[in-house]
């Protein structure tokens, strides 16, 4: 199978990610912080190490705001309903994931309101359109930092400057980014940044994490167990107890470990560089066949390798099945659970064919999507 379903979830995961797992399975698959004994020592010590690689690769200071959850949608719940309440304002845009824009829509019935900025065709933010839709009320802007549909790069380091300027916090969706582009979080003035830990940084599905760099409240969505405070009848107020109630995805979370490492050595301007390359070769090389439209930013600079396209005359799910049965090409048709973005961009209706590439994927990989799709259009 040629896989090029990155943006959904990575595959393959370099080896060591595989047997992290495991290890932490088989040898010492005990529970972290709910005793003394050496293999739960040994899984604490593996949790606390994978926040503070969360922590380097994000430049973040205190490993212990690094906060664990079970994918992007999580986190992004986690912030986005833990700081909002009745009769405050949230920005977000068009480009957002339904992991944003349901949240919000959801808190609109309980009285928060929200401006939903409008994108370019490309699938591109105006920061002077965001700005302008800033009020006295506005407690958080919320922003994809790549579309998951059209790949579309947003000036995350302008529009955190945006926000120190008006004093909002900013939450970041890194979904597409994370483990691909540099996010420096002290930099680019990031107060929450949301990232699945399956995708781009190479982990297990069901891990994430919320990173945490700002002293604004973020109410729990959930109380239980965390290994502290037993006593008291009341959850813990600091983090990351605060927000992480119940047992650890300890292997998840070693699989994760693994992946960041991977990730820390080769560098993220190396994958990305890599990711770009193969983009390059599959944009130009598209371009020549007039049947098919790719949609997103015109120069490469602008987007990262999640592309969408869709061929004259046929329906995306018929070319991602004939691409699946026929050729051993695996890619995600239809609508990406961005319902706002595909009208931003025109294919409410249509959907689009979209094609993730990843850090492993090879120039050869490419040349076959390539040569299938110029053989389906014609
Ligand atoms: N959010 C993932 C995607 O865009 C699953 O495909």
């Amino acid at each position: 199978m040629i896989y090029l379903d990155n943006a959904a979830t990575s595959f393959p995961k370099p080896s060591s990610v595989y047997e992290s797992v495991m290890k932490a399975m088989k040898v010492y698959g005990a529970n972290p912080g709910r005793g003394s004994h050496a293999m739960a020592i040994e899984g604490a010590r593996i949790i606390y190490e994978t926040r503070e690689l969360l922590a380097d690769l994000f430049n973040l200071d205190d490993p212990l705001r690094v906060i664990f959850t079970f994918n992007a949608t999580d986190s992004l719940n986690m912030a986005i309903k833990g700081i909002l309440k009745r009769g405050d304002h949230v920005v977000t845009t068009e480009m957002e994931h339904n992991s944003v824009l349901r949240p919000i829509k959801e808190l609109e019935k309980s009285g928060v309101e929200n401006t939903i900025v409008k994108c370019g065709t490309d699938g591109s933010i105006n920061v002077y359109d965001l700005e302008k839709a800033i009020r006295d009320n506005t407690k958080l802007i919320v922003t994809t930092h790549v579309s998951n549909l059209t790949g579309t790069i947003f000036p995350a380091e302008e529009i955190g400057k945006v926000c120190r300027a008006y004093k909002i916090p900013y939450l970041l969706d890194a979904s597409q980014s994370a483990g691909v582009l540099t996010i420096d979080m002290k930099k680019y003035n990031i107060s929450f940044l949301a990232v699945p830990g399956h995708k781009g940084l190479l982990g297990p599905q069901g891990t994430g994490a919320l990173l945490i760099n700002s002293d604004i409240e973020v109410k729990q969505l959930k109380e239980g167990g965390t290994g502290s405070q037993s006593a008291s009848l009341d959850h813990p107020n600091f983090y990351p107890d605060k927000l992480e109630a119940g047992t650890h995805n300890l292997p998840g979370i070693a699989g994760l470990n693994a992946g960041l490492k991977y990730i820390l050595k080769r560098g993220t301007e190396s994958i990305y560089s890599h990711e770009k390359n193969l983009l390059d070769i599959f944009i130009t090389e598209l371009k020549k066949n007039p049947k098919i439209k790719i949609y997103g930013p015109e120069s490469i600079e602008d987007r990262i390798g999640v592309v969408p396209i869709n061929i004259e005359g046929m329906d995306s799910s018929e070319v991602a099945n004939i691409l699946d049965r026929e050729y051993g090409i695996a890619v995600r048709p239809g609508l990406h659970c961005a319902p706002l973005a595909h009208k931003a961009i025109g294919t409410e209706k249509l959907g689009a064919v979209r094609f993730g590439v990843g850090p492993f994927n090879k120039k050869k990989d490419i040349m076959a999507a390539v040569k299938a799709l110029k053989e389906l259009a014609g």
